[in-house]
């Protein structure tokens, strides 16, 4: 497996790959990988004879308050990742080099990005897409693939996709969980082993919710009590959200019916925030 840095180093590599007749799989990082991630690169894998991971943590998706500093890098793990994954190259650009001096220029989705994360992350999608746009440029894959765990970022790369003509395939993988049924998230190991415990919470609220569902309702108030009763007897988790959404455009709707519908919530459990959805 090969590690380039630099954009003309990665171009030569998909180049040859290309001539070789192989289909180009891309699976886009911020590093610090676990199993969730190494699933979308084996997801890749099966889609694509050459596969690119990028490891860039983006500085223009963290908002002022946020962990970019203290994000976790561990580039040495990641390289053994991939390898085991069957990555064939990590791009992993320096800030200064993929972000041009003085640039100038954002990808931003209205709407698909405004609720749920959007607001309360501000700029945060803007950041996001910009920087996958610049990477899909950068690598000029086949197919990208997308964990299920970051639903609303998904729509969002979807709607740019379409928007842009992008010509690339979005694949989206199931959201890969802890033995608890926690969702994996680098910011996992932020948590300690009893908050870990006290995260059980979120995809147990789920579970309510699609059981609620699954008995026949379609009033969105009544789905999101049901999980908000689990979530509520957690008092360590502080809850940001917790919205019925439509699957595409991530607007909270008032009843089920006839709609493909996801639980989407936020919480906050000490400093880590986390995120989870199901389909319903
Ligand atoms: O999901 C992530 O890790 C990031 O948002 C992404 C897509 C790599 C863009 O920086």
């Amino acid at each position: 497996m090969e590690v380039v840095h630099t954009i003309p180093e990665l171009r030569a590599a998909v180049d040859r790959a290309r001539q070789a007749g192989k289909a180009i799989g891309f699976v886009p990082t911020m590093g610090c990988l676990h199993e969730g991630h190494l699933s979308l690169i084996r997801r890749a894998r099966e889609e694509a004879a050459f596969v690119v991971v990028s490891i860039f943590v983006n500085p223009t998706q963290f908002g002022p308050n946020e962990d970019f500093s203290k994000y976790p890098r561990t580039f040495a793990e990641d390289r053994v990742g991939c390898v085991a994954a069957g990555a064939d190259l990590i791009f992993a650009p320096t800030t200064a080099d993929f972000y041009p001096v003085g640039a100038s220029t954002w990808v931003d989705v209205e709407g698909v990005s405004a609720r749920l994360c959007g607001e309360f992350r501000p700029g945060h999608f803007r950041g996001v897409t910009t920087v996958v746009a610049m990477l899909f440029n950068a690598v000029q894959a086949d197919v990208a693939v997308f964990g299920r765990k970051d639903l609303q970022q998904l729509a969002v790369i979807r709607r740019m996709v379409r928007d842009l003509h992008m010509p690339v395939r979005i694949i989206a993988h199931e959201t890969v969980r802890e033995p608890n049924g926690v969702a994996m998230s680098s910011r996992n190991r932020y948590l300690s082993a009893e908050q870990l415990m006290q995260a059980t919470a979120i995809p147990a609220a789920m579970a309510a919710a699609k059981a609620t569902a699954q008995a026949g309702i379609t009033d969105a108030a009544r789905l999101r009590d049901a999980a908000q009763a689990v979530l509520s007897a957690q008092p360590a988790l502080k809850l940001q959200y917790c919205e019925i959404v439509d699957l595409e455009t991530m607007v909270p709707v008032a009843s089920t019916s006839g709609l493909r519908c996801a639980i989407a919530i936020a919480c906050h459990l000490g400093a880590t925030r986390l995120i989870d959805n199901a389909d319903l």
